[in-house]
């Protein structure tokens, strides 16, 4: 009985994110955007935006934290689960596999461009820039600039301006 509980809990607040997401994915202003995520309980920090057409799981969005100054801009997917494919056999199917769920941080200050993709697990760095349409499926550090497919690190900055 307290498991069937559990499981009409879980199907309702998962309904209810993907309603807020829908809603969100349409809205303006930013605020209003970030609001409703937040309200998905994505962690998200004072002064970042988060535009329209941003996707961000489904599955727990809880476990996307979004530090302050950010800016997450269109059509950016945050993903947070994958299939686990250490059992991967030839035969099976993959929707058969173990779901498995990773934290996402996105530290302050960074930019991520339009279009960008960041999987499952990842950690952006403090200030760093994503270019746009990239996958980012490694962690990328501090004051770096990264592009593509795999995303790659093609430029650091410091404090020292010339
Ligand atoms: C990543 C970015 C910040 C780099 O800007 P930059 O430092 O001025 O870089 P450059 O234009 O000097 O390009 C450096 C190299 O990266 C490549 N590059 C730049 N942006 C790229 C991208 N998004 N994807 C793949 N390669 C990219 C350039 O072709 C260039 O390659 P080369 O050295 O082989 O010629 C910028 O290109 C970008 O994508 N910005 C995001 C824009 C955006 O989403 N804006 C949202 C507004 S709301």
């Amino acid at each position: 009985m307290a498991k069937k509980d559990r499981g009409l809990k879980a199907i309702t607040i998962g309904v209810l994110s993907r309603l807020l997401q829908n809603i969100a994915y349409f809205a303006f202003p930013f605020q209003l955007v970030v609001f409703l995520h937040k309200l998905r309980g994505v962690k998200v920090g004072k002064g970042s935006h988060i535009s329209r057409y941003v996707v961000i799981d489904d599955q727990v969005s809880a476990k996307v934290v979004i530090e302050e100054g950010v800016a997450v801009t269109q059509g950016v997917m945050i993903l947070t689960h994958q299939r686990d494919l250490k059992n991967l056999r030839p035969g099976i199917s993959i929707m058969l596999l173990d779901l498995k769920h990773l934290d996402v941080r996105i530290k302050r200050n960074a930019h991520i461009g339009i279009g960008a993709i960041i999987m499952p697990g990842v950690t952006i760095g403090e200030g760093s820039i994503i270019g746009a349409g990239a996958v980012v499926t490694k962690d990328i550090p501090d004051f770096s600039i990264a592009v593509g497919v795999p995303a790659r690190v093609i430029k650091t900055y410091n404090e020292d301006l010339d």
